[in-house]
């Protein structure tokens, strides 16, 4: 299939477009590229692409796609909390009208990157996708209020999926370390501290980067009854973790690091606990193979590799709120987070 990849050039995006290219299928990206040379490590997802801020795409950029693989978006709560206005104009408005515009220029297949956070604050029960929604942010919000939007649009000519991604680890060319897993293994890493930022009692279902990038193809390539209009979570039901066995793992797996705890860490009012059988059940192609043990070893393995210094970890380069952040004060962007 022809299929456009938003955000190709994000943390989930380089590591999805080089496995649809060398799954068979034609991929052109598009992006404003708010990291560009935010690199870690080599790579491989240089594709063409369109360098344009989703607030401003037309028909013609839609113009001769099977499917959109929705991702651009300001990516989690920090920034979303940032500029709220942005988020809903970035994350909401645009994405509805992407999806418009698509459907009206033929696109058959729109897969939207949602998120778990939209069933925000929850017990220790395992969520369904059929749970209520809880959002406590901006960005989960626009989460459920663009999946509610796609849903109006479903018809026989147009069919949208979205995919519920638990919080993401893992290794990619455009590393996060702003992510659960990514930051406790950097902080024991670099310092020997695992470092626990609340007080370690929230849920989190976890999910490796690479078994998003399956996921998504897995949808991309299924029948269209099997996925259309149909909400999953994307994840493992086993691995739903407290942020405090997470924490434990690393203690085990990074030789001479120790959990702690920040000074000052209180409750995380984020918490949920979800299940993820539907999404193999409807798509049996998609079988999730990482676990949260086997990433913090790749995580560790890659740090100690790339010789993860501490400015970038805990700076502009893999810390998405100060990277945008950082644009804003040296004037590159607006407070509309357009590019000036
Ligand atoms: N990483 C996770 O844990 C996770 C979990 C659930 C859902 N998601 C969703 O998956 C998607 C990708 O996440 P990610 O971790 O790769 O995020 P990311 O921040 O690494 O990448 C997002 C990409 O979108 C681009 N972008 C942002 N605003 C844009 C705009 N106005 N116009 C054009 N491009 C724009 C950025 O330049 C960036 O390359 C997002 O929609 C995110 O909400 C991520």
């Amino acid at each position: 299939m022809r299929v456009l990849v938003t955000g190709h050039h994000g943390f989930i995006g380089s590591v999805l477009v080089p496995r649809l290219s060398a799954a068979g299928h034609e991929v052109v990206g598009l992006d404003t590229f708010y990291y560009e040379g935010c690199d870690f490590g080599p790579d491989g997802s240089a594709i063409s692409c369109i360098r344009r801020d989703l607030r401003d795409v037309t028909s013609d950029d839609l113009a001769g796609f099977d499917a959109v693989m929705h991702l651009a978006a300001l990516s989690n709560d920090p920034v979303g909390d940032l500029s709220p206005s942005c988020t809903y104009a970035i994350n909401l408005d645009a994405s509805v009208h992407l999806a418009q515009v698509a459907k009206r220029a033929g696109v058959r297949r729109f897969l939207f990157s949602s998120s778990c956070s939209l069933y925000g604050v929850a017990g220790d029960d395992f969520l369904h996708e059929n749970a209520g929604f809880n959002p406590i942010t901006a960005y989960g919000e626009s989460k459920v209020r663009v999946e509610q939007a796609l849903a109006s649009l479903a018809d026989a000519t147009f069919s949208p999926t979205y995919l519920r991604n638990a919080t993401a680890y893992g290794v990619s060319p455009r590393l996060r370390s702003d992510l659960v897993v990514n930051n406790l293994v950097g902080h024991a890493h670099l310092t020997g501290d695992v470092l626990i930022k609340s007080d370690g009692t929230p849920w989190r279902p976890l999910v490796h980067v690479q078994d998003i990038s399956a996921a998504f193809i897995a949808v991309l390539e299924a029948p269209r009854d099997a996925v259309h209009n149909q909400a999953f979570n994307v994840g493992r039901t086993d691995q739903n973790f407290r942020v405090r066995e997470v924490a434990e793992m690393v203690e085990e797996l990074v030789p001479g690091s120790k959990v702690r705890y920040a000074e000052g860490a209180g409750p995380d009012p984020r918490c949920y606990r979800v299940a993820c059988d539907k999404l193999p059940k409807h798509v049996p192609a998609f079988r999730p193979t990482w676990t949260v043990r086997r990433g913090i070893e790749e995580l560790a393995e890659a740090y100690r590799r790339c010789g993860l210094r501490a400015e970038d970890f805990e700076g502009e380069r893999y810390v998405r709120l100060r990277r945008v952040r950082g644009l804003m004060s040296r004037g590159k962007l607006d407070a509309d987070l357009r590019w000036v």
